[in-house]
């Protein structure tokens, strides 16, 4: 029986690659991530080859156990190959071998390392969409838990970074959530260009041996297969699509992370940022740093360069396989990596990270002029076209900036003074309360709005659970 380790390519090579070359080819320094999945793949097709009469149940047997064993080294961490596997493919084999003789070397029948790989990186991409779904939820979470105590606090809403029209809090952090229910939707509609097998389109043709595909898709969990082999192991648009998902997860993270910061400014002093989430300086004794979100929207960049490597990698690449697909991995295994940190970490960082001082938003609030278009709001309900009473109110406040007085400020005198429409009852509805709780149209900041959208949010959330 032969139980040399399987040449890792044929007899025609005469010379052992250049070790310079042979580290600037191996992928097994990252791939090796990939092994749970390759193990997995690897025993379906066993299973498939026995199934097809291809090799021998007592072989199919022998094959994965071996892999089984493979899988034990692994989690105990004895099983570190080195850069002469080249990658985790030949890796896996090589062991093999090593454990069950010669029989290992069936293994690859009927099989390419391209469709292989593409089914490991298919495989392993649908386990962390899972999880990235699971803490978009837990990030939903932690603001639902903040919105439900807040629906009645207020907080300056801004066009332009200008006060515009005060805001329900809980508005303001629902915005957040229903980004993220999309983040959701996206992933799971991602999934289902993820979850198809190419196992079986062997190097780029398909193969002579009488496989079953479906039957070790469905092993996998697959639901469809290729239905064209070139196709199958060149394509890589479910990669993109996930990259894309992912950069979207990040712009949004990035938009709150910026909003934190601000927010966490004496300059604006809307929140605190407690110890356990914050840092100091090393010089200045006084500060406290939002590390996180600043963090969070310091990544982003290169969940965003991830996207744009994958396009320009597919984007000249003759069909079928080229090895430029190698360079796939990296890219998605730090999208998934930052994402699913910078989620862990925003949610952590809403959970107990931050704490909203009510009494200042309270402050901020009363102290502008954001309450001017209740003023035209009142007058047009009152007859006055809407643009006329527009521009009497900029006249208003045009006066009132001049006198250092707020709005409620005015006397009823100085109201007539301006339209003889004007009555006792401008100054409660000019009250920051009654603006928010009178916005009452659909997805508006009322307050009646607003809990009925923290329902509707709480219902998304069920459901997708
Ligand atoms: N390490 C390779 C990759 O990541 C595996 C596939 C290699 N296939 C080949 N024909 N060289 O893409």
């Amino acid at each position: 029986m032969d139980t040399s380790p399987p040449q890792t390519w044929s007899q025609r090579f005469e010379t052992a690659l250049h070790p310079a070359i042979a580290q600037f080819n191996a992928s097994i320094g990252f791939d090796i991530q990939l092994i749970e999945y390759d193990l997995t793949g690897s025993e379906a097709h066993a299973k498939m080859l026995v199934k097809t009469g291809i090799i021998s149940p007592e072989e199919g047997q022998q094959i994965v156990h071996g892999l089984e064993a493979i899988r034990q080294e692994y989690r105990q961490g004895t099983f570190n190959p080195g850069i002469e596997a080249e990658d985790i493919h030949f890796a896996v084999e090589r062991r093999l071998t090593e454990l069950i003789g010669a029989v290992g070397k069936k293994l690859h029948t009927a099989r390419s390392r391209n469709d292989q790989v593409g089914t490991d990186i298919r495989l392993y991409l649908r386990a962390q969409i899972e999880a990235l779904q699971a803490q978009l939820q837990q990030y939903q979470r932690a603001l639902l838990a903040i919105a439900e105590e807040h629906v009645e606090t207020l907080i300056p809403g801004y066009t332009h970074l200008q006060r515009a029209q005060p805001l329900s809090l809980a508005h303001h952090l629902l915005a957040y959530v229903n980004m993220a229910q999309r983040d959701w939707e996206r992933l799971q509609d991602v999934q289902k260009r993820v979850n198809i097998s190419p196992l079986g389109c062997g190097a780029l043709a398909g193969t002579t041996f009488p496989i079953d595909r479906q039957y070790a898709a469905e092993l996998l969990g697959f639901e469809r297969v290729y239905g064209n082999s070139l196709d199958g192991v060149s394509d890589r648009d479910f990669a993109i699509e996930f990259a894309c998902a992912a950069s979207l997860i990040m712009v949004h993270l990035s938009r709150l992370s910026e909003e934190m910061i601000l927010w966490a400014s004496e300059e604006f002093s809307f929140v605190t940022l407690n110890d356990s989430c914050s840092t100091g300086s090393s010089i200045m004794p006084q500060k406290k740093n939002p590390d996180v979100p600043e963090l969070v929207r310091g990544k982003t960049g290169r969940v965003f360069g991830h996207l744009q490597g994958l396009l320009v990698m597919m984007k000249g690449l003759p069909l079928a396989y080229n090895k430029d697909l190698q360079e796939d991995k990296e890219a998605l295994f730090d999208t998934v990596q930052t994402v699913r940190g910078c989620l862990e970490a925003m949610a952590i960082l809403l959970a107990e990270g931050v704490t909203f001082r009510v009494p200042r938003l309270r402050q901020a609030v009363n102290e502008d002029y954001a309450n001017a278009t209740d003023v035209a709001d009142y007058l047009a309900t009152k007859g006055i076209p809407f643009r006329e009473a527009y521009n009497l109110v900029g006249q208003v406040v045009k006066t009132s900036l001049g006198s250092g007085k707020l709005l409620r400020e005015l006397t009823l005198e100085e109201w007539q003074a301006i339209h003889p429409a004007f009555e006792a009852d401008i100054y409660d509805a000019i009250t920051p309360q009654q603006v928010v709780s009178a916005r009452n149209s659909y997805g508006g900041t009322g307050f009646d709005q607003v809990r009925q959208a923290l329902q509707r949010a709480q219902q998304a959330l069920g459901d997708s659970e």
